[in-house]
């Protein structure tokens, strides 16, 4: 492709969005970071934050005066809180607003402190935080896409996908590629000018594989197309998308942030500029409010992040290990493994392999069913479930659970086997979890 070609597709972002210019230079300059991760210290101290607020269990907030409810519909506030605070929940919560600047801080630390240093007085990102993971997925979906565009995705969490599908009916059409291959991305955003973001889970979902996310960034720009990524499964402890070039973060804070499985709640990061313009009018109008009260249990709960995922990856590198050698497993998925086929990528871009492990049990369907039921006994520490993150562990099976609605043939074709299992490994502690699963698998073989 020659510079002249990828400047005129450059320009389609510029003619599609008003901010994508600003947007463009400030990711150059400040976004973009050879540093691939926020250093642990400062972590740990954003993560806990100012002390947890209270919670603002209100559905409206009285203005001061007839020119500040004016001012606040006009997104201006002189107190310092975020456009179209302190009007009505829906629009926006304290309790929700502290959750913000919290996430908003780790994984965009970086950004924030290029910016003061650069005097800049316009905020550089922003944060919304939503009723739940899909809430977040489809008011970014639905800001950014009209009738005639595409989304290209890669292999995403079954509602992210069918959410995709469904938007066929309004003309909007969803391409699936591989995004572990850059011939074909690249091939795939030629063939198709209409499409106007890629949206990726990396690692995919339930096969861990990894997206090469600041290669793709790099192909998404010179076509002027926005690069979403769900950060759900690393969480910004894990990976921090902005810095390999993402154009938009998204989380379901259900999952690791929460942490306990005690809420659901999602969040979306992305360009000020496009978070005031184009984002907050679908955020307001598709109503995926967060309670006060779960803003303010993932307040708390985000304060222990980095403690609990170190040692839920620590325990799941342990399984990953014990699982491969294992007589009754015929294949083990875990980005933290030596020899996992992306293990440069994961170095470059990840803290560590994570806590979420997949494999194939010898035996088929039979033998992972039995491996389940023998989970969901009440005298074994795992839990049968389909959530992720938490404390306790979780074990289900994508094809029939997570991934049922994916079409049987797009299943297949991403490596969702119908042998797959998935484990979330929490806290129980290592020796209990490896000897559970050693006797379920034992039991699944006999
Ligand atoms: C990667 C990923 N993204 C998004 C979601 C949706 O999140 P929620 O269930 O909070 O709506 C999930 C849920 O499992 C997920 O695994």
């Amino acid at each position: 492709m020659t510079n002249a070609t990828g400047s005129t597709r450059a320009r389609r972002g510029a003619a599609r969005w008003p901010w994508w210019d600003w947007w463009i230079d400030r990711k150059t300059r400040w976004a973009r970071d050879p540093v691939k991760q926020l250093d642990e210290d400062t972590f740990r101290t954003l993560a806990v934050g100012t002390g947890l607020p209270p919670i603002y269990q209100k559905s409206t907030f009285p203005f001061r005066s007839a020119r500040d409810g004016a001012s606040r519909f006009l997104g201006m506030s002189k107190h310092g809180e975020r456009p179209y605070a302190r009007i009505y929940t829906r629009l926006g919560n304290p309790t929700t607003e502290y959750l913000e600047r919290l996430l908003f801080q780790l994984e965009g630390h970086h950004v924030i402190e290029k910016a003061l240093a650069a005097d800049e007085r316009e905020p550089t990102l922003g944060c919304l935080i939503t009723a739940s993971g899909m809430g977040a997925i489809s008011a970014i979906v639905l800001s950014v896409v009209s009738a005639g565009d595409a989304v290209l995705a890669g292999n995403v969490y079954g509602c992210t996908d069918s959410l995709l599908r469904g938007l066929g009916k309004l003309g909007v059409h969803a391409i699936f590629g591989d995004m572990a291959d850059l011939d074909a991305v690249d091939a795939t955003l030629d063939a198709h000018p209409e499409i106007v973001a890629v949206l990726l889970e990396s690692p995919e979902n339930p096969t861990l594989r990894v997206a090469d996310v600041e290669a793709i960034s790099h192909r998404c720009e010179r076509r002027g197309v926005l690069l979403v990524v769900d950060n759900t499964f690393c969480s910004p402890w894990l990976q921090q998308p902005f810095r390999l070039g993402a154009d938009v973060v998204i989380h379901s804070l259900t999952k690791f942030v929460n942490g306990h499985s005690t809420s659901v709640g999602g969040a979306i990061l992305g360009p000020f500029r496009f978070m005031k313009t184009d984002l907050f009018p679908w955020y307001k109008d598709l109503g995926a409010t967060p309670s006060p009260f779960d803003s303010w249990l993932d307040a708390m709960t985000v304060q222990g992040l980095a403690i609990r995922q170190r040692a839920q990856s620590e325990s799941a590198a342990a399984i990953a290990r014990f699982l491969r050698e294992h007589r009754h497993v015929a294949g083990v998925h875990y980005p933290g493994l030596d020899d996992f086929p992306q293990a440069d990528i994961v170095k470059r871009q990840m803290r560590d392999g994570g806590s979420i492990v997949a494999f194939e049990v010898r035996g088929g369907i039979p033998a992972g069913e039995a491996l389940m039921n023998y989970f969901a006994r009440k005298d074994t520490p795992m839990e049968l479930a389909v959530s992720l993150g938490a404390a306790i562990s979780y074990i289900e099976h994508p094809a029939s659970m997570t991934h049922a609605v994916v079409p049987p043939e797009a299943r297949l074709a991403r490596g969702i086997t119908p042998g797959l299992i998935r484990l979330s490994v929490g806290l129980e502690g290592t020796p209990t979890l490896i000897e559970h699963l050693d006797r379920g698998l034992d039991v699944a073989h006999r």
